[in-house]
């Protein structure tokens, strides 16, 4: 089967941490979590995927064809990254410039990139903040932004770090609608979370990485009462009889 993402036997090191061996396959069209606690290797194991960090050893393929330097800014017009911390992703003047950025970059008429930076923007509902200097707004305003940008792109890939972090609810259901419709478009998507909620209701598959390793990787269906998931995720008994044991106290 054709992967979207595939990583081969990846190792890298921080000068205090390291991520081993990591195998991580991303199936056309699916929807994957990436689940571990904090500091388990989840931003790295992006930023390696990104070439924004390079593998010690191993291999990274997309579509099946192996990423090198040359090829990595063609790569990279696949695949959209939103960061854990959007305010790092945006740079232009205005919020209008920096969503038409990257599709200028794919060579449109200006014409057609009005078109798209339009359409993106209101599918994130920031359509009247297009002359918004882009360090004047909110976090959630700022990470609704970010998306758009990177949906102008009609990328096949996305990769998504904390999507739903910081968002009202309203934009919550907003993602899940745009996620969505990416997702019917054919779109394979990769995404972080610490919640529960979002790994049983919007993913396939989840891997989980604990201290830098693989130590799960397998469909949601089965993964939500497997122990090495339940340690890296939390359980909702363990919460709600936290909760009963402050309420009777
Ligand atoms: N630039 C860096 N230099 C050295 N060590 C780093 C650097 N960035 C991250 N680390 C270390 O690498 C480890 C993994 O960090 P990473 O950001 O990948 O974790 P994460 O799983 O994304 O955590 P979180 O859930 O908090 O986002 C951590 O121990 C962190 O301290
Ligand atoms: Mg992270």
């Amino acid at each position: 089967m054709t992967c979207a993402i595939d990583m081969n036997h990846v190792f890298f090191r921080y000068a205090e941490f390291r991520m081993e061996d990591i195998n991580l396959q991303l199936h056309v069209g699916e929807q994957k979590a990436l689940v571990g606690l904090n500091g388990s290797g989840k931003t790295t194991l992006f930023k390696l995927l990104l070439g924004l960090l390079k593998p010690d050893s191993g291999d990274i393929f997309v579509f099946d064809r192996k990423v090198t330097n040359d090829n990595l800014w063609e790569m990279r017009q696949n695949v959209g990254f939103l960061f854990q911390n959007p305010e790092d992703q945006l740079f232009a003047p205005t919020v209008w410039e920096d969503v038409a950025f990257g599709p200028r970059n794919l060579g449109l008429s200006e014409e057609e990139v009005a078109e798209r930076v339009e359409w993106a923007l209101d599918r994130v509902d920031m359509s009247k903040y297009i002359n918004r200097p882009v360090n004047q707004m909110s976090h959630g305003q700022t990470k609704r932004v970010a998306l758009a940008g990177l949906i102008a792109m009609r990328p096949n890939i996305l990769i998504l770090d904390e999507p739903f972090t910081g968002l009202d609810f309203k934009m919550v259901t907003t993602m899940i609608d745009i996620i969505q419709k990416l997702r019917q478009d054919g779109i394979s998507i990769i995404f972080t979370t610490h919640n529960r909620f979002f790994i049983e209701n919007w993913s396939d598959s989840v891997v989980v990485i604990n201290n830098g390793r693989i130590v799960y990787d397998g469909p949601t269906k089965e993964a939500m009462n497997q122990k090495e998931v339940i340690a890296n995720i939390g359980d909702w008994n363990q919460l709600k009889n936290q909760i009963s044991s402050y309420q009777q106290a």
